[in-house]
Formats: C-alpha cells, structure tokens, sequence
C-alpha cells in the first residue's frame, strides 16, 4: 500500500508490480522470452497459432486430442454477423482499419449470448471465439477496403491460413504463411503491457469480455505500442533512398525526435521477437519488389547506426516492430494493417490474462498526488472576469 505520508510517483508505472502471473515472462536484461516457460524461438519453430493460443489459455501444450478440438472450434467460430461486416462497409475508407476493428469488435458483443454470463467454462468460450473471430474482421477489413468483396471463412483451413484467404482471396505461398504465422505467434502475449494493462483495467471492474478487449484495442493503437509498426515505415517512406539513411536519423535524433521501433520499457537488449522478425528480412532483402529492396536496405542501415549510437549507451535497440513492415509488404499485407493484425494475434494474450485476473479479481484504483488549490470560494458566473 502506498505510504500516504511520502507518496511516491512512478510516472508509466515504471518498475510497479501489478499482480503475480505465470503467462508469459519478459527478460529484459538477457533478452530471452517465454510463452508458459517455453522460449519464444522454440514456440516459433514448431508451434502453429491454435497451439500457442491453447498454450496461453490453458497454461500447458494441448495433446493431439486438445489440439484438434481447438482447432475445430476456432474454424468454427470465425464466421462474421452480418450487422459487423455492415458497420466495417459503413466505415471503410472514413476510418483507420484499427478504428474500424475496434467498432466493429465492439459490436460483436451484441451477438453473443453468452455475454454476461460469468463462469469460468463461458469466459473459455467466449475467449476462442473472440479469438477467432478478431481475425475474421481484420481480414474483412483488408478486403473491404481492397474495394473487393467480403469473402466467408473455409473452416476446412487453419487460422493464419484462413485469414491470409479472407484477405487476399487465395491461399498463401509458404513464404508469405511463414511470415505471418509468426508475427502471430512472436505478437500473441507479451505481459503487462499496456494494452493488456488496459484491458485489465476495464475486466478488473467485471465489464464482460467484450469490454475488455475493446479497451485492449483502443490501447495498442498509439504509436509508442502497437502503431509501432506502422509508423516505423512510414518513416522508412519518408528516408526514401537508402543512402538518406544515416543523415535522417542523425538530424531525427538531434531533434530529440524517437525512432520507431525503438527502445522498450523492458527489454534493454536486443528484442527476441526483432531477432526472429529480422531473420525474415535478410530472406527477403533480395525480393523481386523494388520497394520492398528498398524498405530493408533502409532498416539495415536504420539498425546498424542506431545500436552504434544508442545501443550500449542508452539500452535502445530495435524491438519487434521495426522489421515487421518491410516483412508484412513482401507478404503482401498493407500498413494499414500491422497493427490491427498485431491486435488479432494479441487478443490470445489479453484473453488468457483477463482468466487468469479474474480467479482473483480486485478493482484497480491507484492514485494520483492532487497538486491543484482547496477551499476557493465559488464566483458567480457574471462576477467572473
Ligand atoms: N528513439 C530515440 N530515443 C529513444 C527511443 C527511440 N525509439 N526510445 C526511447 N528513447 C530515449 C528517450 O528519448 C529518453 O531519452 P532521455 O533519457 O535522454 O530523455 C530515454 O530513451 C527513455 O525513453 P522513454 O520514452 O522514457 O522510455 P519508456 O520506457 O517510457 O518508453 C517506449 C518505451 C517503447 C515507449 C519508447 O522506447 C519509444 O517511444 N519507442 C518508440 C516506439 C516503439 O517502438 N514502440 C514499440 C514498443 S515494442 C512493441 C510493443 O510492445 O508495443
């Protein structure tokens, strides 16, 4: 409890403790990342998304039995209501994709009977279906504003499968599966995070699940978290010719301006998930897309300078986010879309962490130090000046 004699303030809740949790542990020292104890690269190697969701949820690896069920039930529970896929038409092309997943997540609230039902076995369910169906919306999302038609989920494939086919209306080559199973995977949990906080935040009020991971969504859009993404290539659009590289950053960092992609309140090391991510990119840096060629030469030379001037000094070296644009393009996912698939893929964790937090649920209601006046006499409005 805090000591109201002598508060302390930890601005961003640096260094504070918000519960205990045996999801996911970030080693920000060494680096290392562990999804129920398993390591990030070994998850990534042999795990497919069913299996990591199964993981988070549950706590353990499924059997063969387990893994085929919740397969089963994801394919399931991927088919849209067609008031969602109406609210995404209404607001294709006036909104950023992540605007519209978050409206039209919220809405699917509307269609889940289960929604106020608090049992731990209908909080399960109701986690594989948003699970689920999340993806379904992005990829309706992509496709919609691709000025293409919706296109209904085949059950018959596996989740990151099935969201590459809703999006681009054909199955992916390995490469492109390749890729983006694993930004799902390396995107699935990363602790308290904010956008997990947030959803906390609201479930720690006993909102209902929807609610929850609605307010995760709002979270991760911003540019310091999940807008990451996003936004370090966009910035990689604006370096334009790789030979620019080094002078952009130079003059960003005079300006005191942050690179995205860059620094976590975590990790003062290198980011695992970068390292996996950054693997890709040396796969992909001969493409066949001239922009693409472009995009990671730029990062290369982007990575190269920065752990030189901020690396060992300042703990700032790439995270996950920096790499993913030039990957997600020669797997022919639009920018737009980073984030809200960053969101798809995150919604395993915020799911697992609001089961977990509500086995033993408590409020959160931190405080603030009050530094404004007490006591002033109430004016009059046409007394005032
Ligand atoms: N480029 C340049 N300087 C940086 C950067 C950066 N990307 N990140 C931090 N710094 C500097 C910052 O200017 C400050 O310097 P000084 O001490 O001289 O004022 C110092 O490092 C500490 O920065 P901070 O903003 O107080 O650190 P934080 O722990 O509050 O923020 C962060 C962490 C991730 C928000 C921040 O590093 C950042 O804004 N990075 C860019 C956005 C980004 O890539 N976000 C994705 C994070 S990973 C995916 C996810 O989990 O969302």
């Amino acid at each position: 409890m805090a000591d109201v004699q002598t508060p302390q303030v930890s601005k961003g809740l640096e260094g504070i403790y918000i519960d205990e949790s045996s999801i996911c542990k970030v080693d920000g020292q060494a680096g290392k990342l562990y999804y129920r104890g398993y390591p990030i690269e070994a998850v990534c190697k042999n795990a497919s998304y069913e299996e990591v969701a199964f993981l988070l949820l549950n706590g353990r690896l499924p059997n063969k039995a387990e893994l085929d069920d919740i397969t089963k039930t994801m394919a399931k529970e991927r088919d849209l209501p067609d008031g969602v896929i109406q609210i995404i038409k209404e607001m294709n092309g006036k909104a950023h994709p992540m605007d519209t997943l978050r409206s039209a997540f919220s809405a699917l609230s509307a269609y889940d009977k289960e929604v106020t039902d608090q049992s731990s076995e209908a909080n399960m369910r109701k986690a594989i279906r948003i699970i689920s169906k999340v993806s379904s919306i992005v990829a309706a999302i992509g496709r919609l504003q691709k000025g293409q038609p919706y296109i209904k989920p085949d059950t018959t494939l596996d989740h990151v499968t099935n969201f590459l086919y809703m999006l681009n209306g054909r199955k992916p080559t390995q490469l492109e599966y390749n890729i983006v199973k694993d930004m799902f995977i390396l995107h699935a949990e990363h602790s308290s995070n904010a956008s997990t906080f947030g959803t906390l935040v609201a479930a720690s009020t006993m909102a209902d699940m929807y609610a929850a991971v609605t307010a995760g969504i709002a979270t991760l859009k911003g540019p310091l978290h999940g807008g990451a993404d996003e936004a370090a290539l966009k910035m990689m659009g604006q370096i334009g010719n790789p030979n620019n590289t080094e002078q952009y950053i130079e003059d960003a960092l005079a300006g005191k301006q942050k690179i995205m992609g860059f620094g976590h309140r975590v990790y003062k090391t290198y980011d695992p998930r970068a390292r996996i991510v950054r693997d890709y990119l040396l796969q992909i840096k001969d493409s066949s897309s001239p922009e693409v060629r472009t995009y990671t030469e730029i990062a290369l030379r982007a990575e190269k300078l920065m752990i030189d001037k901020l690396g060992a000094s300042k703990g700032i070296w790439p995270n996950i986010d920096f790499f993913a644009g030039p990957i997600y393009l020669a797997a022919g996912v639009p920018a737009d879309l980073f984030t809200p698939i960053f969101a798809a893929s995150r919604s395993v964790g915020w799911t697992a962490h609001v089961l977990e937090y509500w086995q033993n649920n408590r409020i959160f209601r931190p405080l603030e130090i009050y530094t404004g006046k007490v006591d002033l006499q109430y004016v009059p409005i046409d007394k005032r000046a």
